[in-house]
């Protein structure tokens, strides 16, 4: 077989890498990809959002299946558009990949389906919203309705915080678009867990769990980002907690959107508060969380293609977990999520077990960040703290004048698992 992936970033290269692993796949192709992954992939230089010559390529080259990693050109209606060229691609069509970009979409669909979430109230005014937020208080969740990279929503402790939140979205246009409408949430207390699942129609097959680390610093402190560092399992919650989150979340979430005729294919991410009184849902993404791909498919036995193919075929595959812990730290530019300088070049690199690059370019032999979080070190190990340590200690070796880490990667997770 030959397979696409579509996307540039770390996640898209630990789905290349795990569909290269199979013995029945002949070749990787990326697009765009990034010149980390070349040895994975073949990338091609197109574009995410030019569809056609996507679509030309995979025809062209006998592309047997196309995985779509980030959620823009699922929004912008790649899989429509693959499918009616009668080609077979693994992503949820544009109307139900809404899940992600549209929060307000997210929320009526949960509210319909009885999927538990924080209570919410959606504004396109300044004025009421301040209202709202004078009335009800803080703590308060303030959110950017559309897509804004991770980097849209503020949990606001004080009602300055809030109502400056409020006035970036709605008064200063800062998310474009995206900010046109705002959600404004309960806050929810608890741990995270990020629970994914493959998904065609009424058939869900949870993935393991993992966790993400949103702040840029150390102890979550710092600004939202796309996520610092990731470690699977997450040994604070049970396999019943994670049966719950399907039960309650996952399943009805699919079954609702099939009944509302738009039906979801593709990798279904629930963003979860795992609360005193249950699972209840932060977001939804329409794919691979980034950097949750980076370390559940390495603990994924079982061959991606083919749970992809049966997937898409109507079947139920089976998968097969690896009992190992996986653990992964990103190593971003400085000043990320803000500005930051780029094209600096990478010269010691950490001799990981997993390296996944994201934001990189190439000249000559030299790899040059190009982008906020550049690469993301992973190791496996019997146990976190044993990945952990590996990782830190291969880190070492990374030249940071230009980028940085958190240290703290996993440790909610080791401190519990220990004691
Ligand atoms: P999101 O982009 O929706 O995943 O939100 C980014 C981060 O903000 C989440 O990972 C949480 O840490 C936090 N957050 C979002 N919504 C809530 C909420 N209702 N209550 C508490 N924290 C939240
Ligand atoms: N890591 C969170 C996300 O991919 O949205």
């Amino acid at each position: 077989m030959k397979v696409l992936v579509i996307g540039s970033g770390g996640r898209e290269h630990a789905i290349a890498a795990k569909l290269a692993e199979s013995n029945k796949v002949d070749k990787v192709y990326a697009a765009p990809g990034n010149p980390g992954m070349q040895h994975t992939a073949e990338c091609i230089d197109v574009k995410e959002n030019d569809h056609e010559r996507l679509i030309h390529f995979a025809k062209d080259n006998e592309v047997t299946f196309t995985v779509v990693g980030p959620e823009a050109p699922l929004l912008d209606g790649i899989v429509n558009h693959f499918q009616e060229a009668g080609l077979k691609v693994f992503g949820p069509t544009q109307e139900a990949a809404l899940i992600e970009g549209s929060k307000s979409f997210a929320k009526s669909l949960m509210e319909r389906y009885h999927i538990p979430t924080g209570s919410y109230k959606v504004f396109s005014q300044y004025d009421e919203a301040a209202d709202y937020i004078e009335k009800n208080g803080v703590p308060i969740v303030i959110k950017a309705d559309g897509l804004a990279a991770g980097k849209g929503v503020t949990v606001a402790f004080s009602k300055k915080e809030a109502l400056e939140a409020l006035s970036d979205i709605l008064e200063d246009n800062k998310f474009g678009d995206a900010g046109s409408e705002v959600v404004l949430e309960e806050y929810l207390e608890g741990e995270e867990l990020s629970l994914m699942a493959f998904v065609h129609g009424e058939t869900v097959i949870p993935m393991v769990g993992a966790q993400d680390h949103k702040r840029a610093y150390n102890g979550d402190e710092g600004p939202n980002t796309g996520g610092m560092g990731a470690y699977s399992p997450v040994p604070q919650f049970t396999n019943n907690d994670i049966d719950r989150a399907v039960r309650e979340v996952l399943q009805p979430a699919a079954s609702g959107l099939v009944k509302e005729g738009c039906s979801f294919t593709g990798i279904l991410y629930a963003g979860l508060m795992m609360t005193e009184e249950g699972p209840k849902v932060i977001e939804f993404n329409a794919r691979f969380g980034d950097p949750e791909a980076q370390v559940v498919l390495p603990r994924l036995k079982s061959d991606l293609s083919s749970v992809i193919l049966e997937l898409l075929n109507g079947g139920v595959p089976e998968l097969e977990w690896s009992s190992e812990a996986v653990l992964g730290v990103v190593a971003a530019s400085k000043g990320y999520p803000g500005s930051y300088e780029k094209y600096k070049p990478l010269t010691s690199l950490p001799s990981s077990e997993y390296l996944y690059y994201a934001g990189v370019e190439k000249e000559g032999d030299q790899l040059l960040t190009a982008g906020g979080r550049v690469l993301l070190a992973a190791e496996k190990a019997s146990r976190l703290k044993e990945a952990k340590e590996a990782v830190y200690q291969k880190l070492e070796k990374l030249e940071t004048e230009y980028l940085f880490y958190r240290t703290d990667i996993g440790d909610k997770a080791i401190f519990r698992d220990d004691t």
